[in-house]
C-alpha cells in the first residue's frame, strides 16, 4: 500500500471534516426543511424497497460511515425503531445531529473510526447498512466487514447499496476508456475536492480511495460468516453527477449494486 507513511484513515478523517463547511454551505439549509416535513426519506426506490424486504419497521438499524446522517434519519421515517450513525468526521456528525433535530427523529450519532466503534453495540442491530461511497475509504475491507458482522445480532442483515467496482476502471465522467486495472491494489491518492452536492472546487487534504473487486466483498461477508442471500446489479449512477455520462449507453456498464448477506441465526 503506498500512502507515503501517512495513516490512511486519519487522512480521510481529515479530509472529510474539511468537505463538511461546503457539504453544509450548498446542502444543508435544504435538509433541513425537508427533514422538516414528517416522514422524509431521501432513499431512492431501490434502497427504500430493499429496507422494506427486510422488514425494516420496527428493527434497530446501523449506518457506518453515515456522513451527514440523512440515510439512516430516512430509515427511521421508514419506521426503523432504532437508527444509529457511526462518522469518524466529527463535523457532519454534527449536521446529522441538526438533521435528526429538524426532523424530531431519535437517532444517535457516534464521531468514531468505524474500526473502532465501542464493543457495547456488538449484536446490537438487525440491519447494518452502507450506501454509496464508503468500502473504497477502507484500507482493510476485511477488518470493515468483520465490524459489520461484529455489530449485527444473530439473523441480523448487512444491506450494502454501493457504487459498482467496475467503474473505478474508468475516469469520473470519461466513460470512453479504461485507465485502471480492476485488480489494481495501490490505493487512489487523490487531493480533489469531496464536494459532491455542491461540485465546490478546492484543494483538498490528500485523501486515499481503496479499490476493491467484487469478489473481496463478497468473500469477505462469507468469511466473516454473512450469507449472501440478495445480489443484484444495476445500469444506474447513484454517484456524483459527472458519472452520469456512464448511464444509458449501448455497451452499458453495471453502475451500482445492492447486497443482501445475513448473519447466521
Ligand atoms: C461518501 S461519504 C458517504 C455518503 C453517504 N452515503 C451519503 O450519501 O450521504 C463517506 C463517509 O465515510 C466516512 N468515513 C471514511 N472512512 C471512515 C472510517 N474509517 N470510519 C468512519 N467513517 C469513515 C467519511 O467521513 C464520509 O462521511
Amino acid at each position: 500500500m503506498t500512502t507515503d507513511g501517512n495513516d490512511p484513515v486519519e487522512a480521510n478523517r481529515k479530509a472529510w471534516d474539511q468537505a463538511a463547511p461546503y457539504h453544509r454551505a450548498n446542502r444543508h439549509a435544504d435538509l433541513l426543511s425537508r427533514f422538516a416535513e414528517p416522514g422524509y426519506s431521501c432513499l431512492d426506490d431501490i434502497a427504500t424497497e430493499r429496507l422494506r424486504a427486510l422488514g425494516v419497521q420496527g428493527k434497530a438499524l446501523a449506518q457506518l460511515c453515515c456522513n451527514n446522517g440523512r440515510e439512516v434519519l430516512s430509515a427511521r421515517n421508514l419506521g426503523a425503531a432504532r437508527g444509529v450513525g457511526f462518522d469518524q468526521a466529527a463535523a457532519f456528525i454534527v449536521q446529522a445531529q441538526e438533521l435528526a433535530a429538524a426532523a424530531s427523529v431519535d437517532c444517535e450519532f457516534v464521531a468514531t473510526d468505524v474500526n473502532r466503534i465501542a464493543a457495547d453495540y456488538d449484536g446490537a442491530f438487525d440491519i447494518v447498512m452502507v450506501t454509496i461511497g464508503v468500502f473504497g475509504w477502507m484500507p482493510d475491507l476485511n477488518r470493515f466487514l468483520g465490524t459489520a458482522a461484529r455489530l449485527l445480532k444473530p439473523g441480523g442483515c448487512f444491506f450494502a447499496y454501493e457504487q459498482h467496482p467496475i467503474v473505478e476502471i474508468y475516469e469520473p465522467g470519461e466513460p470512453e476508456e479504461a485507465l485502471y486495472s480492476y485488480f489494481r491494489r495501490e490505493p487512489f491518492v487523490e487531493t480533489e475536492s469531496l464536494d459532491y452536492y455542491g461540485n465546490a472546487q478546492y484543494e483538498a487534504e490528500t485523501h486515499y480511495w481503496f479499490h476493491h473487486t467484487l469478489a473481496d466483498i463478497l468473500t469477505g461477508c462469507i468469511g466473516h460468516g454473512l450469507a449472501i442471500e440478495h445480489f443484484q446489479e444495476y445500469p444506474n449512477n447513484i454517484s456524483s453527477a459527472n458519472m452520469d455520462v456512464f448511464e444509458n449507453r449501448t455497451a452499458q456498464l453495471p453502475l451500482s449494486y445492492s447486497l443482501v448477506a445475513r448473519k447466521a441465526g
